[in-house]
């Protein structure tokens, strides 16, 4: 089978790691890939954006099956534009649950999903009106993809009212900050579950809790993921079935009696309030770094679900999972988030021995001349498994500690710090 990968992070490399460890002879391709993924498959210079190219390189080179990691190619309807060739994950309209926060707030209201009470606006002056109304604290979030930046936690009113003028006046998201979702805040531990769907049934992931913020004890500023591990703590039996029963299966009915058959994966981003498990976003596809904790602890096949989802047999499919924790610490450049330098040479990957508890995955690398460089803000995730979560770290951080390149940066609490949220750190 020939198999295309579409992305080029640690979520993609995560991926195409655990299809080519399942099936050894899978043709895999990459488009664009990166340093690591480049070992694993033929990675191909199209951009993951670039639907009319990927299809074309599709179709010429007779790709069996397309999975696509980043959000904005489905967002942009790459599952129905691919024609014939199958993709895992789902339509534009299914996409519409990351894609648009108001489309994800509609939906959740009129199927009764639990989820922060909320108004939609696009005028500011009616926006203001309401957080007067509302007063702080109060959650402002850009509609539409905004690079992980859409959201802000305010917790004065004259923050959200600056909030609400980048937005709706000065345009800071452009068209996807047209409207904002207004939202009260919600309070609790969060977790991300992921889940698989063909569009009948759905099989939920074990979870995984992931670190935002840049700095240890979950200070700094927002960043792509500065780790993850699995599982959430928080995450208990009982919380799992009240997820399912009012979350994850309500969501799939909604998706149906909506006439969206969806093939893929769902992300839950769940906050454990008192008063029960709230939504706090939908994604259309696998988390990053989560996949780098979630994935290596999977005993499927991993393309025999993938295949499941789209065939529509998912309901013959029961998932089987290791029992040890993993965590994934993210190795980043010097000043990521802000602005960093590219091409940096990284030394000591070759001090790694891998197996089954100990992999790195990479993220923003590139291979030049047989040199690997750096390539990106977040340019390694190194995942190991163990016992328990905390055993798990330590071995992370055991190779963490062996790897170097000029500038490196990574939180030293990935899996050590029990993260239990905003509300936390409002109280402090
Ligand atoms: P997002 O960019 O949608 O992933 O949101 C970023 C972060 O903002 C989430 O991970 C939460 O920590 C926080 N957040 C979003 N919505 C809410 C809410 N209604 N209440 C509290 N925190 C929230
Ligand atoms: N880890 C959050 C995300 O994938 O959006």
């Amino acid at each position: 089978m020939r198999v295309l990968i579409v992305g080029s992070g640690g979520r993609e490399h995560a991926i195409a790691w655990k299809l080519k460890r399942d099936n050894p002879e899978l043709e895999l391709f990459c488009a664009p890939g990166n340093g690591g993924m480049s070992a694993l498959a033929q990675c191909v210079p199209v951009s993951a954006n670039d639907i009319p190219a990927l299809k074309a390189f599709s179709g010429a080179n007779k790709i069996d099956l397309a999975v696509v990691g980043p959000e904005e190619p489905l967002v942009r309807g790459i599952a129905e534009e691919f024609g014939g060739t199958p993709v895992f994950g789902p339509c534009s309209k299914g996409a519409m649950l990351e894609g648009s926060k108001s489309f994800a707030k509609r939906f959740m209201k009129t199927h009764g999903i639990p989820t922060a009470e909320y108004e939609a606006f696009s005028d500011y002056e009616e926006a203001r009106a309401y957080v007067r109304r509302k007063g702080a604290p109060l959650v402002i979030k850009a509609d539409g993809l905004a690079a992980g930046k859409g959201v802000t936690v305010c917790l004065t009113e004259s923050e959200a009212e600056t909030a609400l003028a980048e937005a709706l006046i000065a345009r800071r998201f452009a068209e996807a900050g047209r409207i904002v979702v207004i939202e009260e805040l919600l309070r609790g531990p969060e977790a991300s579950v992921l889940a698989f769907t063909d569009g009948r049934s759905i099989l939920s992931m074990v979870s995984a809790q992931d670190h935002k913020r840049a700095n240890d004890g979950d200070q700094g500023p927002n960043t792509g993921g500065m780790g993850a591990f699995s599982p959430s703590p928080f995450y208990t039996g009982d919380i799992e079935r009240q997820c399912k029963e009012r979350i994850i299966y309500p969501t799939l009915e909604g998706l149906k009696r909506e006439g969206v058959v969806y093939k893929g994966v769902i992300y839950f981003g769940l906050m454990l309030t008192p008063d029960g498990p709230k939504v706090i976003e939908y994604n259309c596809r696998f988390g990053d770094p989560e996949t780098q904790a979630v994935l290596p602890r999977l005993e499927n096949n991993l393309l025999d679900v993938m295949l499941a989802c789209v065939n529509g047999s998912l309901d013959t499919v029961r998932l089987k999972w290791r029992r040890e924790a993993a965590v994934c610490v993210a190795m980043v450049s010097g000043g990521y988030p802000g602005g960093y330098k590219k091409c940096v040479r990284i030394a000591g990957l070759n001090n790694i021995k891998e197996n089954d508890h100990l992999r790195v995955f990479h993220a923003g690398t590139i291979l030049k001349d047989g040199a690997l460089l750096t390539d990106g803000g977040r340019v390694l995730g190194v995942t190991a498994l163990a016992e328990s979560v905390e055993q798990a770290a330590r071995a992370a951080y055991g190779a963490v500690n062996e790897i170097s390149f000029d500038g490196a940066g990574f939180r030293s609490d990935i899996g050590l710090f029990p993260n239990a949220g905003v509300f936390d750190l409002i109280e402090e």
